[in-house]
């Protein structure tokens, strides 16, 4: 694979200018989650923000902030409060797995979310990502990553045509040009930028990464079914029968039921389903 050539001082320059100049007219600054640098709502934020909409996030954030103001109370929250919060976000899973980050911050840190890289990699469900943009919101650290905003930015600056990109290719990019001062504000510089990209430039430079998958419909799809079982066994639990009248006797609902339990979003006991 031919290597991305270097981007020279003044191209980098140049770049960083233009990002800059965007965020300071154009930039979203009364974002809920950025008006703080404590690292458990900042950890709430991403892990909201990873697949659901800001306007969305908007709503729920304060919500769950509200029901769950600290790492503790999350800990020591039922799962079945923690998704009945949840609800409306979609993807139940990253609810229970921001309750499970909660409970082994509280055993494992005294409820101090970490700074180390490793030692937030070593929570569950948290990866490069999370751990790269918690460190940088919150601890304003120099760290490298990419999300979907940032991974279309370099694309479309320093890939033009090129189909199959790698992050592998983009996160060299990323370093070289990273505003090594202002870590915090850079990242929301690029997040707002690389957001408002597609509707500038008419087009998803994403669709030439070789991670893009594109997003399926929601309406009919198992996600969906799932939602309304993990719904209908927030209110108490059910049998089989029960849930498949609730589903209209969807067919694919053994399939929904063996993934949420895959999922240890649910368990069946004394022959009901219920919520782990
Ligand atoms: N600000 C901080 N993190 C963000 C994110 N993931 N998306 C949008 N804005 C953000």
């Amino acid at each position: 694979m031919a290597k991305q050539p270097k981007p020279s001082p003044k191209q980098i320059k140049a770049f960083q200018a233009q990002i800059w100049a965007f965020y300071e007219v154009s930039g979203r600054h009364n974002l809920p989650w950025r008006k703080t640098k404590n690292p458990y709502k900042i950890l709430v934020s991403e892990v909201m923000l990873q697949q659901t909409q800001v306007s969305r996030v908007l709503e729920k954030y304060p919500e769950f902030l509200k029901a769950f103001p600290a790492v503790e109370t999350l800990a020591k929250a039922p799962l079945s409060e923690v998704l009945k919060v949840w609800q409306g976000m979609g993807y139940n899973r990253r609810g229970l797995a921001l309750k499970r980050m909660a409970e082994k911050v509280l055993t494992d840190h005294k409820g101090k979310v970490p700074h180390e890289r490793g030692e937030l990699e070593s929570l569950p469900g948290v990866g490069p990502y999370t751990a790269g943009a918690v460190r940088a919101f919150a601890f304003d650290e120099p760290e490298i990553f990419i999300e979907t905003n940032i991974r279309r930015i370099f694309i479309h600056h320093f890939f033009k045509d090129k189909e199959g990109i790698g992050d592998r290719e983009i996160y060299p990019l990323v370093e070289a040009t990273l505003d090594t001062k202002n870590p915090r504000a850079w990242y929301w510089a690029l997040m707002d930028y690389g957001s408002r990209l597609p509707k500038v430039v008419r087009k998803n430079s994403n669709t030439q990464s070789k991670h893009y998958v594109k997003q399926s419909t929601f309406k009919g799809s198992l996600r969906e079914l799932r939602g309304k079982i993990i719904r209908t066994l927030g209110d108490k639990p059910q049998t089989l029968v029960s849930l498949k009248r609730v589903c209209d006797n969807d067919e694919r609902i053994k399939e929904a039921l063996d993934a949420l339990s895959k999922d240890s979003l649910i368990k069946y006991e004394k022959r009901k389903y219920q919520l782990a």
